[in-house]
């Protein structure tokens, strides 16, 4: 197996006031170029630990993460950071908060006018071309969030690294984002880590989802393979079985297997489809 993200036997302890606290134990998982990979469980689980560890944020009480070869322990380009609030900086336009990743990573490396058209192009790719002079609080939440993801994708990371990159959006600015990330991973072959909470989500735009256990010392509970044929059109899926089936293995584990700790109470049960049955998808969203 082409084995281009390993993170291998992750565990980690924070100190807190009230003692040690063990949020990730014996996490392991093997990833390979290319694959979207989605990361979904409860709320508190541990899956932006896992994240923030691949991307050099956190340290590992145990175990790490090697990316090509080459273990990781500090932030770096290589693995950029999608975050649920694009965090652009206010003060600079959607050109400049592009310019400045561009520029920290390939400085040396393109000319004056290959930055240029490098920004353009990535602006594009989000269909944010007609915005590229705004500031950051003249464009739309959906917009500063394709900021975000044209500032990533400019940096070449070997890895595209997403924590609820749409989970502030309403459905519909959600669902054109996912059909563009659908769009430019394909074209661009990406790898991708995506924490979601949106089941449809994972299921529609994964290779593999994730599912984590609910902590403390919380690990990989189950993996799911999403089979499904690309080019994946969401309408055209909500009609699947296969897709359907998917979905409900996701969400049995997510309310019978790993219920929400303490009863379950504050996640919203979604309707589990019958499993052959080519009823209409609802949201199946597991915010908890
Ligand atoms: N710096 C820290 N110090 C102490 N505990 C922490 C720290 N960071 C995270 N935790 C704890 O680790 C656990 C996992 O947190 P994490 O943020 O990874 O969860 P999550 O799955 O991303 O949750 P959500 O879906 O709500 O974003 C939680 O119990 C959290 O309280
Ligand atoms: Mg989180």
């Amino acid at each position: 197996m082409n084995r281009f993200l390993d993170i291998s036997s992750v565990g980690i302890e924070f100190n807190t006031d009230s003692g040690t606290f063990r949020a990730l134990d014996k996490v392991n998982l093997s990833i390979k170029q290319g694959e979207f990979v989605s990361l979904i469980g409860h709320s508190g689980c541990g899956k932006s630990t896992v994240l923030n560890i691949v991307a050099g944020l956190l340290e590992a009480t145990e175990g790490g993460v090697i990316l090509e070869g080459k273990e990781v322990n500090t932030p770096g380009p290589d693995r950029a950071v999608v975050f649920q609030n694009h965090a652009l900086l206010p003060w600079m336009t959607v050109y400049q908060n592009v310019e400045l990743a561009v520029k920290q990573v390939f400085k040396g490396q393109k000319s004056k006018s290959e930055i240029h058209d490098w920004i353009a192009h990535n602006l594009e790719l989000v269909h944010m071309s007609h915005a590229i002079h705004k500031m950051p609080h003249e464009i739309s939440g959906g917009m500063k969030q394709r900021v975000g993801i044209a500032r990533c994708l400019a940096m070449q990371p070997k890895v595209l690294l997403m924590d609820e990159p749409f989970g502030a959006l309403d459905a519909l600015t959600r669902a054109h984002l996912q059909d563009s990330l659908m769009e430019i991973q394909n074209d661009l072959g990406n790898t991708v880590i995506m924490i979601t909470h949106d089941v449809d989500e994972a299921v529609l735009l994964s290779d593999r989802i994730v599912m984590m256990t609910n902590g403390p010392a919380a690990s990989i509970g189950e993996i799911l393979d999403v089979d499904l044929p690309r080019p994946r059109d969401r309408l055209a899926l909500s009609e699947s079985p296969e897709f359907n089936q998917i979905r409900n293995r996701a969400l049995r584990f997510l309310y019978e297997k790993q219920k929400f700790p303490g009863g379950g109470s504050r996640a919203k049960k979604p309707r589990l489809e019958a499993v052959d049955g080519a009823s209409e998808s609802k949201s199946a969203s597991a915010a908890a």
